[in-house]
């Protein structure tokens, strides 16, 4: 991620935001419960939400920047032992098969250049009937510009694309709905 989109990241509207707005929207139609994984968490704010929405939630929350690790730590300290905090790449997650009952992925996978590899991946560490769901940008013009102009590294994709990554990955209930113009996408599927 570029420096601007780290400082947006971390800084307390996008919390606000992320927890009024983003993430009522984001899981409209997601029943989360049990152990949940979070891929690239960012500084936590979604998953602080999430564990204020849900008390009954367990999260792993994971990102493969140190710094977002060490903010996430920080931040969600205050929920004990409902909350574990780990430095994981959404390539190679260490954790066994079938460990969770729901991954969340929340404005992360196009910045992960190898995206396709992280389907199959979250797939794996999903119990069977477990739910991978989230929301992305898509390949539409403000976020190629925005991307091309902070330089950092990413690998945006359409809708098509996601849908047929997860029926490639072994998903099933796929559901891919583009959103807000067709700037972003929500995601649900079932492992
Ligand atoms: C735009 S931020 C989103 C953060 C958070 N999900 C949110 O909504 O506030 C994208 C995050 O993905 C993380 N990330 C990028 N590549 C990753 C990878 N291969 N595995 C795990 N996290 C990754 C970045 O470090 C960054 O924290």
């Amino acid at each position: 991620m570029s420096g601007v989109e780290a400082a947006f990241c971390r800084s307390a509207p996008w919390r606000g935001f992320a927890r009024r707005v983003v993430l009522p929207w984001a899981l409209a139609d997601v029943d989360l419960s049990g152990a949940v994984l979070e891929v690239g968490s960012g500084s936590g704010a979604m998953a602080e939400a999430n564990l204020v929405r849900h008390p009954d939630l367990r999260l792993t929350v994971t990102d493969a920047d140190p710094a977002m690790v060490a903010a996430s730590r920080g931040r969600l300290s205050r929920f004990g032992t409902r909350v574990r905090v780990a430095l994981a790449d959404v390539t190679d997650l260490p954790y066994g098969s079938g460990t969770f009952d729901a991954v969340v992925s929340f404005l992360m996978l196009h910045h992960v250049v190898d995206w396709a590899d992280a389907l199959p991946e979250a797939r794996r560490v999903l119990r069977r009937g477990g739910t991978f769901a989230g929301y992305d940008l898509t390949q539409a013009p403000i976020a190629s510009i925005v991307h091309r102009v902070d330089r950092s590294p990413h690998r945006l994709y359409g809708v098509e694309e996601l849908r047929t990554g997860l029926v490639e990955a072994g998903f099933k209930d796929v559901q891919v709905r583009p959103s807000h113009g067709g700037q972003l996408v929500r995601f649900a599927a079932t492992a």
